[in-house]
């Protein structure tokens, strides 16, 4: 197991050396991949800190240098770089942008693989499999490189993507990590939670990123943070924002769009309910369910803010709500 974890580390470092090389220093890299992301925008000093690399297309570069630098081929397959196909290793991230993703000593655990020429057939993104050092959801990419700057913001943003994150680095934003896609789990939560207490989520401005902020919601609360949220504009995300708006601007939009997570979530629902008074009821045990996951006795002062905060905006006595609170609680 021990062994197995520091063979992985090994290889992905390799790899990660290998990537970088061919994305800087081969014709199709520099043509094809490099290019592509200084399309994107991304600066070449933000794309040295994240250290992105290019896997070629050619089915077997990457397979090929591995073997012959006689890395296990076992282990190989494990780490999901390659994969065994009609009896010889392939690429598995071929013709893609590649991703490291680090732990928090800058250590790499694995990859996240972009298609540069987006198709019907490959999905846009493929990362490595949970082998033994990458356990998806107890990672948050981007988190290397966000400890210190959360420390000092004394505040963590959260975002869906790669993208996201290394976009926002290069406007100035630094206290940022992502989730990898929508879905947050209690341990990236409280990943987040031994940083700082304030977590400001920030998904994609469509119906999905809404929605996953919204599962997270309960979780975050149970783990004592304060939640806050940003909407970024419809069909954008912050990657694409910052590009249309630039650093200033959107440095100045988030500042001035974060919402308190829990009077957003209400202010939703209600306008969903309209005057469905069957709607309504069920609002009120929704919002007291919520409140109820802030159970930690050093947070009571704030769960009673919620209490007042919420009765006064669905006119309900503070007591009435209050009791519903607590028969969530036991
Ligand atoms: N993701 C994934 N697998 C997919 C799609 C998405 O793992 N098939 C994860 C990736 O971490 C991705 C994040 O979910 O960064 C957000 O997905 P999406 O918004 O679709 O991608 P972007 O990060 O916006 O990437 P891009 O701008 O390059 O399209
Ligand atoms: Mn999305
Ligand atoms: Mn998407
Ligand atoms: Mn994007
Ligand atoms: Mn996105």
């Amino acid at each position: 197991q021990q062994q197995t974890s520091e063979s992985l580390y090994v290889i992905n470092n390799f790899a990660q050396k290998f990537f970088t090389t061919a994305l800087f220093e081969t014709d199709e890299g520099t043509d094809i991949a490099l290019s592509y992301l200084k399309e994107r925008g991304f600066r070449e000093d933000i794309i040295k800190k994240f250290q992105l690399g290019y896997n070629p297309e050619a089915g077997d570069a990457f397979a090929k240098a591995a073997t012959s630098a006689q890395y296990n081929q076992e282990l190989l397959q494990k780490s999901g770089l390659v994969v065994l196909r009609e009896e010889r290793l392939r690429d598995n991230y071929r013709g893609r942008i590649i991703f490291p993703i680090h732990n928090q000593s800058g250590k790499v655990l694995g990859f996240g693989a972009r298609l540069i020429k987006k198709n019907d057939k490959a999905p846009k993104y493929i990362n490595t499999p949970e082998n033994e050092i990458y356990v998806k959801s107890k990672l948050l990419y981007g988190s290397y490189f966000a400890r210190m700057a959360i420390d000092k913001a004394d505040e963590c943003l959260l975002v869906e993507g790669y993208t996201d994150v290394v976009s926002l680095h290069q406007a100035g934003i630094e206290n940022v990590v992502a989730s990898g896609g929508t879905s947050l789990t209690p341990d990236q939560l409280r990943l987040i939670k031994k940083y700082t207490n304030n977590l400001t989520i920030i998904y994609d401005g469509d119906g999905a990123g809404v929605k996953a902020a919204m599962r997270g919601l309960d979780l975050a609360l149970e783990e004592g943070l304060n939640v806050r949220l940003v909407l970024i504009p419809d069909n954008e995300d912050p990657d694409s924002y910052v590009n249309k708006i630039g650093a200033a601007a959107f440095n100045e939009f988030i500042a001035n769009n974060k919402k308190d997570f829990v009077i957003f979530q209400l202010g939703q629902s209600l306008v969903e309910a309209g005057n469905d008074s069957v709607k309504k009821a069920a609002i009120v045990n929704r919002m007291a369910e919520t409140i109820s996951k802030i159970t930690k006795t050093e947070h009571f002062t704030k769960r009673q803010d919620y209490v007042k905060q919420v009765a006064a905006l669905l006119k309900i006595e503070e007591a009435g709500l209050n009791d519903l609170v607590n028969k969530f609680i036991r």
